[in-house]
């Protein structure tokens, strides 16, 4: 025991002797007394040799040891950091630091995950499909024949190697793979980008995003579409958010309907977004017709199915007020920064 408290005391003497000047020797200090397998450390385990009776008294001298180290310690990093920065002076402290650069996601990524989310919520399944397409998928298998005058709505780009591709023009091709592949009952949205030769304005691009939906099952009822698309605009815009269906047409669904919502720029007081009308027009929907069940062998008497289909471009524009197409695609800092931490 007089021994142990004798070697203290030379150690004490020994680390207050000490002078450690570079960052190196600072951190040698701290691995000799203080680290894993430190002098402290061998002292503190020694403690299990002391009898019962002077335990007390010895832990104190145990736990004074070592604050006086750790104060040893700090000293000397504290002199060291203030010798760094006195004789440094070549370093302005005071310049800025330079920002780490973080990049953000694109807000129709952030859009097209958000009506994704909402209909995963119904029980949707997410399918994707490729953007270079036959002609049977993108338009012969969803009632759109080679002669139909429908064919006109979407102007299409043909891949000129081989006129019998094409860039899809609606992800209805994915429903129509998805058909193809699956039995009912089907639950999917199906997102992704399409391509019309359109001359390229505030108002139309060359290429934009869809989301698409398809549900067939036994009993599927305009109801049921109008229900589930209600669900998504009240989740998308808000509780207040009115909607309207129009009679429409589209070859592949039978009745079809067009879907408003109302202003959220004028609050339906009328602007130039709505036309003045109070309503905007934000996707296009129906029940399947049944040729296009009957195009892949489902019983159309056996089962009913609603589709629609949406922009992710419109949906943005009205969430966000964005009022030219263009900015989607030029990469500008300015405007893509503006959606961080938006969604
Ligand atoms: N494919 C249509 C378009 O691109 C949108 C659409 C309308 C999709 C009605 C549908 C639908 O699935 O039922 O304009």
């Amino acid at each position: 025991m007089q021994a142990l408290l004798q070697q203290i005391e030379n150690y004490k003497a020994e680390i207050a002797a000490t002078n450690a000047i570079t960052v190196d020797e600072v951190e040698a200090f701290r691995i000799k007394y203080l680290g894993t397998n430190g002098l402290v450390k061998t002292v503190m385990g020694e403690m299990k040799n002391v009898p019962n009776e002077n335990k007390k008294k010895f832990g104190q001298i145990l736990n004074d040891f070592k604050i006086f180290v750790q104060e040893k310690y700090n000293n000397l990093k504290e002199s060291t950091s203030d010798t760094t920065l006195k004789t440094d002076d070549s370093f302005d402290w005071s310049l800025p630091g330079n920002p780490a650069v973080v990049g953000t996601r694109h807000p129709l990524s952030l859009v097209r995950n958000q009506i994704v989310s909402i209909f995963q919520k119904l029980g949707f399944a997410v399918a994707e499909g490729p953007e270079v397409e036959d002609d049977w998928h993108n338009f012969g298998a969803m009632n759109l024949p080679e002669d139909h005058p429908a064919r006109d709505m979407q102007d299409t780009f043909y891949v000129n190697q081989n006129p019998s591709w094409l860039l899809r023009t609606h992800t209805s091709s994915v429903q129509a793979r998805i058909m193809e592949n699956e039995k009912p009952p089907i639950r999917v949205i199906c997102p992704g980008r399409v391509y019309r030769n359109e001359t390229i304005s505030a108002r139309a691009h060359c290429f934009f995003h869809q989301v698409e939906g398809l549900y067939i099952d036994e009993n599927v009822s305009f109801a049921d579409l109008k229900q589930t698309l209600y669900f998504f605009v009240q989740e998308m815009f808000g509780k207040d958010v009115k909607v309207r269906f129009r009679p429409s047409y589209f070859p592949f669904t039978e009745p079809s309907a067009e879907m408003d919502i109302s202003c959220l720029i004028c609050e339906s007081k009328g602007c130039n977004v709505c036309k003045h009308t109070g309503w905007v027009e934000i996707l296009g929907s129906g029940m399947v017709h049944p040729k296009v069940l009957e195009n892949f062998g489902i019983d159309s008497n056996k089962y009913t199915g609603f589709a629609f289909g949406m922009g992710v471009e419109r949906i943005t524009q009205l969430k966000y007020r964005v009022n030219d197409l263009r900015l989607y695609s030029q990469n500008d800092v300015r405007f893509l920064k503006q959606f961080t931490g938006v969604v």
